[in-house]
């Protein structure tokens, strides 16, 4: 990959000043930013869109937090169970850290209005899906819970400011000394010690996907840019049942995997269930394992789609009020019909590089939500541990936040980051051909040789989204095609089993010239692992 070009100083229109600078407004972000503003620290939280353009938003199934009036469950249950669908990539530190952390973060979360769906006995109904041997996932307005979740944190008073990207986040000596902003304003550059990324994930890498136009892998370009290591970039988690329509691309609606904890089956197009000896949960066997065996079915009988049977799951019109919705908008009753569902991009499950705090090797740089790697997910994550992530490690980000480690920058030493990139359009295709559920050295080849060859193009518009998915996918296609072998969400046609010397993380970071490197530590344990806040 061309290394950064840099060395053009953007002209600088304004300026301000704060202890924290949080990029995003989804889960993380905002859990950080409330966190951070109680205790008493100056916060300043920028958006690229608006109040709703977040992942969190679209989320449906749930938080899974451990219940301790669950029969069955813990937070050692809770912990095995992701640490199986983690398929041996797990920080199993981090993990029991984060699950612990789940009930009290969503005591936060209901402290600040967020409402839980209840049963009939007045207790908080919880929901089963794939890879959870219990049912443990809590949920609001039937399949909304990013919804509400977005909305309690909305509506917390926290300010943000919409409508403003960051540009490129600024480092004295290789400490953190604020980003460079850019909103209808013009470039601005925002001084703050600490820096908290919180840009959600890389689903527009792929054609269909069901991130936001927004997820642009933002983060991943700010923080490999800045000095910090990416790792597990090659596990992107397809969701397997999204609603599919011909041709369609860009956001696809989700059919919650909730729908099948609730009793509903994957069949073929003859109406044949093919998840049955796939898996012993079957139809809720880990997400990458009904994935692939959807890309199975479509590869071997060269359909496009496969179907989804709702119709045994009583009151879905209700249960389900998102899901019914993007079915009867193209024409389903899914209490009657069958739907037509397809794997699409879904979730980054590596990212940058940070402890349980949120914090990465860079003085003064946070991570937290789907741009992180904790830990939490491994090669491939259980469902709806996402927000419980969001959640625990942004409320903590906020914490750390007040170590003020970073520098003060002088806007005359900024200059723009590279904006090598391939168009958006054919970067998406080739990744969907080439690096989606299932990959060779062949694909990955094709990939590697695209993005390669890109070029510089002018500093307007969205280019900074296309630069980072470039970035991302070349970070990716590093990764993968030195995963030799099939392990989590990433397989490999030409290397179909999983490999036992290859049970570590990979990470990629640029070196002294502006190149993507990839490291490859001894084994999972040769993983640092940071924890506290000193
Ligand atoms: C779903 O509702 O199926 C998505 C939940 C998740 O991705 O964690």
């Amino acid at each position: 990959m061309t290394p950064p070009v840099g060395g053009i100083s953007p002209s600088v229109a304004w300026e301000a000043t704060a202890d924290l600078v949080v990029v995003g407004g989804g889960v993380a972000g905002l859990s950080a930013a409330i966190s951070a503003s109680r205790r008493g620290l100056a916060v300043l939280t920028v958006s690229k869109g608006g109040p709703t353009d977040t992942a969190t938003q679209y989320a449906q199934g749930g938080i899974a937090v451990p219940g301790t009036a669950v029969e069955g469950d813990s937070v050692e249950s809770h912990v095995q169970d992701t640490c199986d669908a983690g398929a041996g990539l797990c920080d199993e530190e981090a993990v029991r850290s984060i699950v612990d952390a789940g009930p009290e973060a969503v005591a936060v979360l209901e402290s600040l209005g967020a409402m839980f769906d209840r049963g009939v006995d007045g207790g908080v109904s919880r929901t089963m899906e794939g890879g959870h041997r219990v049912r443990r996932i809590i949920h609001s307005g039937g399949d909304a819970t990013g919804a509400e979740v977005q909305r309690a944190l909305n509506e917390s008073g926290h300010t943000v400011l919409f409508g403003t990207s960051v540009v490129r986040v600024l480092t004295v000596q290789g400490d953190v000394a604020g980003v460079l902003a850019h909103s209808s304003a013009g470039y601005g550059v925002i001084h703050s010690p600490t820096v908290l990324l919180a840009t959600g994930g890389l689903g527009q890498l792929y054609s269909c996907s069901t991130n936001p136009p927004g997820a642009t892998a933002d983060g991943i370009a700010l923080a490999l840019d800045a000095g910090a290591e990416v790792s597990d970039i090659e596990f992107v988690q397809f969701h397997p049942t999204v609603l599919f329509a011909a041709g369609s691309t860009g956001r696809r609606p989700l059919v919650s995997e909730a729908v099948r904890g609730e009793g509903a089956h994957l069949v073929d197009l003859e109406g044949t269930r093919f998840m049955t000896g796939v898996h012993p949960l079957r139809d809720l066997a880990p997400r990458d394992v009904v994935s692939r065996a959807i890309a199975e079915q479509l590869h071997r009988t060269g359909t496009d789609h496969v179907l989804l049977d709702a119709r045994a799951v009583r009151d879905f019109h209700t249960r389900f009020p998102t899901v019914t919705a993007s079915c009867l908008a193209v024409g389903i009753d899914p209490q009657a019909q069958l739907i037509p569902v397809a794997p699409a991009a879904h979730y980054s499950c590596g990212g940058v590089v940070t402890d349980v705090w949120g914090r990465t090797g860079v003085p003064g740089l946070l991570a937290a939500g789907e741009v992180a790697r904790t830990g939490l997910h491994g090669a491939n994550r259980l469902a709806s541990n996402s927000l419980l992530e969001g959640l625990v490690v942004g409320g903590r980000a906020g914490i750390a936040g007040a170590q003020r480690l970073g520098r003060r920058a002088d806007p005359a030493d900024i200059s723009l980051p590279s904006t090598v990139s391939v168009p958006r359009h054919r970067l998406q295709t080739l990744m969907t051909e080439h690096a989606g559920v299932v990959r060779d050295r062949d694909g990955l080849d094709v990939v590697t040789r695209a993005v390669n060859g890109a070029v510089p193009a002018e500093p307007r518009g969205s280019v900074w989204e296309d630069a980072a998915l470039t970035v991302s996918a070349s970070a990716l296609a590093l990764a993968a095609s030195e995963r030799t072998e099939s392990r989590g969400c990433h397989t490999r046609r030409d290397h179909p089993g999983a490999d036992p010397a290859m049970r570590r993380s990979t990470r990629v970071r640029r070196n002294a010239h502006g190149d993507l490197e990839l490291r490859v530590p001894s084994g999972v344990d040769d993983m640092d692992l940071m924890t506290g806040v000193g």
